[in-house]
Parts: C-alpha cells; structure tokens; sequence
C-alpha cells in the first residue's frame, strides 16, 4: 500500500494512522463537508475506486447500496459490491446496471495512468471524465448528483459545458488535500435533469 513517492507527505501519514487506505479519502470527505454531496440511504456508484478510500468514507455516509469499479482488483470493503474492469465498456456498464439499476450518487476519481505528457495526459482525463458522465447518465435517477475529478487545461471548459447541459447546479471545487502545483479538480453537479424517478 505504501507508496514511497507520498511516504513522506503529511496527509499520506494521517490516512496510515487512521485506517484509510489512501489519502485521497481527505478529498471526499472535503468535497462532503463542503457540497453534502451523499446523504443517509442514498444508492452510490463509486467509478475509478482503488484502494478504496472513497469507498471507505462512502460506508460512513450511507446506508444505501454502494458499487466500486476500477481496472485493479482491491481488497474487500465491507457492504460495498466490486467490480474490476474498466467502466467505460459497454459489457463493464451492463454489468453495473444489473447490479445497481439505478444510483442517486455517482463519483469518479478515476483517473489515468501518466504518460509524462501533459496534453496527451490531459486529453485522456478528461476522456475518462467524458465516459463517467455518459454512465452517469444511464443510471442517476432524476435530481441526483455527479462528481467527476478533471484537471483544468486544454478541453475542461468544453467538459464543464457538457456536465451543464445535464444538472442544474454545476460548481467546481478544489478541496485542500489536492497537491500543490496540481491541475486537479471536481466537478460537483447536483439537480440530474434527466433520469427516471427515484428507485
Ligand atoms: C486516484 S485513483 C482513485 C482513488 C480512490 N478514489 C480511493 O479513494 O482509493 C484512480 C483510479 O482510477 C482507476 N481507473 C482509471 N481508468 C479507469 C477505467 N477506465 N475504469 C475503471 N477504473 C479506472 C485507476 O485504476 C485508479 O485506481
């Protein structure tokens, strides 16, 4: 688990201490306090969730279902169904569906492997954002909320414009426990506009 790149890092101590398997659950948590993002009984799609630090969190803020995917096998997560493979496939995305027909919350902190190429690396992230958000909307129910990472740069304006087109909220917000120097951001949508009923 421990990453020798973070060892040092303030927030990567504080989650070892306190039983996260990550500390990007700093990030959520943030993005709860400020946005109220998950509510008690709500249905969650957690995409791009290993190790499951969002996923750990996730079981504190609801009793409702909650599904993670991500293209690496994690270490269970107690009340939480996962799924390894990659989300932006159709046969991954009937695969959910049978499993959580229908979600009040979607998050993805997904996120692709770095190339070193800063556009290249760009233009996928916000790829993988754009294939989030197609998912998301086959499965929110309707007024439910999106939370996608991206990075701002080339193509995330666009990106923004797409979300708006599909909530009535849209913010964007840059918890504190993001790393200094980093592009990183979330898009928190609230208010689904389409979607059926909630299930
Ligand atoms: C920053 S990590 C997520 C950390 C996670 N939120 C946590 O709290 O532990 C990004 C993850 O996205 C996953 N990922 C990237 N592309 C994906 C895809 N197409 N389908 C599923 N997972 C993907 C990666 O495997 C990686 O584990």
């Amino acid at each position: 688990m421990t990453n020798p790149r973070w060892a040092g890092d303030r927030l990567h101590r504080r989650a070892a201490q306190e039983g996260y398997r990550s500390r990007a659950a700093y990030k959520l948590r943030e993005i709860q306090e400020r946005h109220r993002v998950v509510r008690e009984g709500d249905a969650v799609l957690d995409l791009g969730a290993a190790p499951g630090s969002w996923l750990q969190v996730l079981t504190s803020l609801t009793r409702g279902p909650v599904v993670g995917v991500d293209l690496q096998a994690m270490a269970p997560v107690e009340g939480v169904t996962l799924l390894v493979g990659d989300f932006s496939q159709p046969a991954m995305q009937d695969r959910i569906r049978e499993i959580l027909p229908c979600a009040s919350v979607v998050l993805s902190d997904a996120a692709p492997k770095l190339s070193g190429n800063r556009d290249y690396d760009q233009a996928r992230a916000v790829s993988l954002g754009e294939d989030a958000l197609r998912l998301a909307a086959t499965i929110l129910t309707r007024g439910g909320t999106f939370v996608v990472k991206s990075f701002q740069g080339d193509l995330f304006e666009e990106f923004l414009v797409e979300v708006k087109r599909h909530f009535r909220s849209v913010r964007v917000y840059r918890p504190s426990s993001t790393r200094k120097g980093s592009r990183e951001c979330y898009i928190v949508a609230r208010h689904f506009l389409g979607g059926r009923e909630p299930c």
